[in-house]
C-alpha cells in the first residue's frame, strides 16, 4: 500500500512518493533535475502542490496515473552506478532493464565497483521501508580484503566498528578464509549507510579489493549471472511487505 495523503498543498516528493513513483529521496532527485512541473513550471525542491487542483508531471507524465508495481531482483555487475542518471556519463543499472513498461528504481545503492543482488521498484512504499534503518534487513556481503582477517579483526566486526558517522552495530563473520595475502569471508550487516562495509574493513587496516552482495534478507542471487535479473514472485513480494 502506498502512504495516504491528507488533502490540500503537500511536499512534491511525499506526492510523488505516495503515487508508488519512487521514495522521497528519488523525488528529491528528480526534482533537482528539473524533470518534475507543476502547472507547466519546472519544481524546484520545496515546492508544494494540490494533487486535487494542481496538474504535477514527472517527465513530463501524470504524475496520479496508475502504474502497475513492478519488483526486480537484479544481480548488478560492477562498473555500473545505481543512480538514476550519471554526471560523469557512467552506465546506469536501469540500462540493463529491458521492455518494461514501468520506470522503476534502485533500493538503496551499491557501489560502482560492488557487485551482486540489488532490489528495483516503483513501489516507493515499499523502497521506503525496506531502506529505513528501523528495518534492520539483514544484508550479507562476500568480501575480499588484503591482509590478514586476524580472530582479532572478527571480533571488532562484530563488536561494532567505530567509524566516523558513529559505531556500526553488531555485525556477523563467517566462512573465514585466506589465500595468497588475501581473506574471503561473508559479513552480515543490517545497516546501510554508505560504503559501510567499505569503511568497517579500512578502519581495521584491511582494504577492500572485492565486493559483493550475496544475500538481501531471504533473496539470493541464485541462477542469475551479472547483469541479468528477473521479477519477484508474488509470495517473494509478500514476505517483503512482511519484514
Ligand atoms: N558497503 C559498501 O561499502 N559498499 C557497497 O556497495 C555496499 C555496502
Amino acid at each position: 500500500m502506498t502512504e495516504r495523503l491528507s488533502s490540500g498543498p503537500q511536499r512534491l516528493q511525499k506526492l510523488m512518493a505516495a503515487a508508488g513513483l519512487c521514495s522521497r529521496r528519488q523525488a528529491e532527485a528528480l526534482i533537482s533535475a528539473g524533470r518534475v512541473t507543476v502547472n507547466g513550471a519546472v519544481a524546484a525542491l520545496g515546492d508544494q502542490a494540490d494533487p486535487r487542483h494542481d496538474t504535477v508531471l514527472v517527465d513530463g507524465r501524470p504524475l496520479g496515473r496508475h502504474e502497475a508495481f513492478c519488483y526486480l531482483l537484479m544481480h548488478k555487475p560492477v562498473g555500473m552506478v545505481t543512480t538514476l542518471s550519471d554526471p560523469a556519463g557512467r552506465p546506469v543499472v536501469t540500462d540493463l532493464l529491458r521492455d518494461l513498461p514501468v520506470r522503476v528504481y534502485p533500493v538503496g545503492r551499491l557501489d560502482l565497483t560492488t557487485s551482486g543482488l540489488l532490489l528495483l521498484t516503483n513501489d516507493g512504499a515499499l523502497a521506503n521501508r525496506l531502506a529505513h534503518p528501523s528495518h534492520e534487513v539483514e544484508k550479507t556481503y562476500l568480501v575480499r580484503v588484503r591482509g590478514a582477517l586476524t580472530p582479532e579483526a572478527v571480533r571488532r566486526l562484530e563488536q561494532g566498528v567505530d567509524l566516523a558517522d558513529g559505531p556500526t552495530a553488531p555485525a556477523r563473520v563467517s566462512r573465514v578464509r585466506g589465500s595468497g595475502g588475501h581473506a574471503w569471508f561473508e559479513l552480515t550487516i543490517h545497516e546501510g549507510r554508505n560504503r559501510q562495509v567499505r569503511r568497517m574493513c579500512e578502519a581495521l587496516g584491511l582494504p577492500v579489493s572485492r565486493l559483493m552482495r550475496i544475500r538481501y534478507a531471504f533473496l539470493t542471487l541464485d541462477g542469475l549471472a551479472p547483469g541479468q535479473y528477473r521479477h519477484l514472485t508474488a509470495a517473494e513480494v509478500a514476505r517483503l511487505k512482511q519484514l
